[in-house]
Parts: C-alpha cells; sequence; structure tokens
C-alpha cells in the first residue's frame, strides 16, 4: 500500500457497496487496512458478522431509494462524514433480447445502473463537503457492446455507467468531487465461476495477457484513483482487462 494512501486514507470515510463479493470485500480490507472508516453494504444476510473498528455493516437493497438513502445517512451519523463511494453492486445476465422479459430488463437495469444513480444522488451533498471521490464499476461489456454470455441489459446498463460517471465528473467538478470508472474485464470472483471450468479456459485463451485480474488487483486500483496521487484524474474509464479492451 503506497504511502500516499496511507496518508490519504487516515481519518477517511468510504461507504463500499457490494462489499460482500468478491471485488467489493478487497476494496473493504484494503481501504481500511489503510486507515479508512469503513461502511459496508450489501444485501441483508450476506456480509460476514465481523466486528471491528472503523467498520460499519449495513444490510440493504442498493435499488431501493428508502434504503439507499437510510445507508448514506447511517453512515454520516455514524461517522460524521463521507469522503468516498465505491458502488461495485451489480449482476450480469445472460442471453439476447429476444427471450428476456421486461421485468428481467428492468430488474437488471435496476441493480445495475439505478443503484449507482440512487448511491450518487444521495451521496452528494456529503462528498462535496468533503471534496470527495467516488469509484464506479462498469465492465469491459460497457465499453464493446457484451454479448450473450453476460446478456443485453447488463452490456446496455454498464455502458450506462461509463458516461454517469463521465457526466458527474463534469459536473461535479466545481465542488472538488471526483468520479472515475473501472471498466473490469474477467475478475477472478464468483462471476467468473457461473462458467465452469471449461467456460473459464474459454475465456482466459481470448485474454491477450493470459490472466484474470485478482479482486486485490483491482481494489488496489480503487485505492489508487482516491488518493491524492489521482487528484487531477476525474472522468477517467480503466479497462483493467489484461489488452483485451485497449480504446
Ligand atoms: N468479476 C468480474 O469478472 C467482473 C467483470 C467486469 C465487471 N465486474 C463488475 O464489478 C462489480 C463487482 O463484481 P464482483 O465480481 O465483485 O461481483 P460479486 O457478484 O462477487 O459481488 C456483487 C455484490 O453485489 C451485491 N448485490 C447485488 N445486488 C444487490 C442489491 N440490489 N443491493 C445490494 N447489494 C447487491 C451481491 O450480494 C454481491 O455481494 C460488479 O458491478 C460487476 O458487474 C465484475
Amino acid at each position: 500500500m503506497g504511502t500516499s494512501l496511507a496518508r490519504s486514507a487516515t481519518g477517511k470515510v468510504a461507504l463500499v457497496t457490494g462489499a460482500a463479493g468478491g471485488i467489493g470485500a478487497a476494496v473493504v480490507a484494503r481501504l481500511h487496512a489503510a486507515g479508512a472508516s469503513i461502511a459496508a453494504l450489501d444485501v441483508p444476510g450476506r456480509l460476514a458478522p465481523r466486528s471491528g473498528r472503523r467498520m460499519l455493516r449495513l444490510a440493504g437493497d442498493a435499488t431501493r431509494e428508502s434504503d439507499v438513502s437510510d445507508a448514506v445517512s447511517q453512515t454520516v451519523e455514524h461517522f460524521g462524514r463521507l469522503d468516498w463511494l465505491v458502488h461495485t453492486v451489480g449482476r450480469v445476465g445472460s442471453g439476447g433480447i429476444e427471450a428476456c422479459s421486461l421485468a428481467e430488463w428492468r430488474s437488471q437495469l435496476a441493480v445495475n445502473l439505478d443503484s449507482a444513480f440512487l448511491f450518487c444522488r444521495e451521496a452528494a451533498p456529503h462528498l462535496a463537503a468533503a471534496r470527495g471521490a467516488v469509484v464506479l464499476f462498469s465492465s469491459t461489456n460497457g465499453r464493446t457492446g457484451g454479448s450473450a454470455v453476460s446478456g443485453a441489459a447488463y452490456a446496455v446498463a454498464k455502458a450506462g455507467i461509463i458516461n454517469l460517471a463521465r457526466f458527474l465528473a463534469r459536473d461535479w467538478a466545481s465542488a472538488g468531487v471526483r468520479v472515475n470508472c473501472i471498466a473490469p474485464g474477467p475478475v477472478d470472483t464468483v462471476m467468473l465461476d457461473r462458467l465452469g471450468a471449461a467456460g473459464r479456459a474459454r475465456l482466459l485463451k481470448t485474454i491477450p495477457l493470459g490472466r484474470f485480474s485478482s479482486a486485490e488487483q483491482v481494489a488496489a486500483q480503487v485505492a489508487f484513483l482516491l488518493s491524492d496521487d489521482c487528484a487531477a484524474v476525474s472522468g477517467e474509464v480503466f479497462n483493467t482487462s489484461g489488452a483485451l479492451v485497449l480504446d
């Protein structure tokens, strides 16, 4: 962990969503180890009942307006401020649009895109007060158009995340709030397990570097983007895909 992050993280408060997931849990561990206080949110029953200093566990549905607003207020009530928002909540789908019901389409957009809108909106005044920073999660699917492996709605939602980050980067710049986006290629979390061993091996062959990212590597990138080393970086999209996607 870099000295700049250690310097920037002490006294900072981070709200991490999807905190029981592969990437979310790694982000929580990384920022906590660097000295930040963490509010960790996931759906009820998913977060391990760990106790620890500088740790607030929140149960909620990131697609429900009242749950999101409660999570942000509880964070600020508990820690007194909110500096960083890391929104990792997401869910892959599969297939084209022919067999996709309107309910499933809406559910995918709600989990992958509405949730980011809600958290950013609710956190906005607190982030502005702290001159804070945000990291949102897109995907290579959001850059390339995706495929039936992850589904149409997922690709559309993840493209939306990129423009949400870019919009906010400009709109919040005068308040000193930075917003960046990571668009990972395959990361070795449960999200890849659904592909099975043969599917994983096929996917690996498509990656020029011949390796998946680990959740810890992605968490290190989040920490870097939040740190003062990136004080002039906002509105950027980082592929983190082993050279799979380059633009
Ligand atoms: N793992 C990958 O290969 C990969 C690749 C590209 C992009 N991403 C993106 O990175 C992010 C994190 O991925 P991951 O691999 O850690 O996924 P994951 O499935 O391990 O974690 C996602 C977490 O979000 C939580 N969640 C889902 N719906 C929720 C809701 N409505 N309210 C609250 N929490 C909810 C889940 O319970 C889970 O803990 C996601 O946005 C994903 O789309 C992942």
